[in-house]
């Protein structure tokens, strides 16, 4: 619900940038995660990523970590809220699920102002349950589910970084 703590601008940042993308299946997912992975700018951004529950949040980032070089197990931070990584250069990355976060203390708590405000890469599915904490993304990717397959995907740019991703996901 949108109330004073809540600007609107939180909500609904402006939009610097848009584009949109059709998906055939999971090779065009790669593919996104690959041409992002390539840009320098993905390296301290935050991508907030919206969908319904099965859009395939969780099976970009998988494709997003192992083109940033992460290998073994990736786990979903589904209980955990964020599960942190490495990519090949040493560089952080943090993969945020706030479905289930429902406690703004935790957000002290647990130190997500720090991670926020540091260097690396975060990633945040379900940004809205957490919307009164973070800060405009970066760029948002929203995956809307036609069919088995296939998926219509927005991107919007919200910063400089968020139009240079955007460039990079053409
Ligand atoms: N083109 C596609 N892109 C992404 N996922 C796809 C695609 N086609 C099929 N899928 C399948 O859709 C499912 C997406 O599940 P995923 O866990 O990634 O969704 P999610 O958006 O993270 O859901 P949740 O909100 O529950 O976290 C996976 O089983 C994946 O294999
Ligand atoms: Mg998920």
């Amino acid at each position: 619900m949108s109330s004073d703590n809540h600007p609107s601008i939180v909500e609904t940042p402006p939009v610097r940038a848009q584009a949109s993308q059709h998906w055939r299946d999971e090779e065009d997912t790669a593919r996104l995660a690959q041409a992002l992975a390539a840009a320098p700018a993905l390296r301290d951004a935050f991508i907030a990523l919206h969908g319904d529950l099965g859009a395939g949040k969780t099976t970009f980032v998988r494709h997003l970590l192992r083109a940033l070089g992460v290998t073994g197990r990736i786990k979903s931070p589904t209980y955990a809220v964020v599960e942190p990584h490495q990519g090949r250069e040493g560089q952080a990355i943090f993969h945020f699920d706030f479905y289930r976060f429902n406690d703004p203390r935790e957000w002290e708590d647990a130190g997500f102002r720090d991670i926020f405000a540091g260097a690396g890469l975060k990633l945040a599915e379900w940004p809205a349950n957490a919307r009164g904490q973070l800060p405009v993304p970066d760029l948002s990717i929203t995956i809307d589910a036609m069919s088995d397959d296939t998926r219509h995907v927005t991107l919007q740019a919200h910063s400089d970084s968020g139009v240079r991703l955007l460039q990079a996901a053409a």
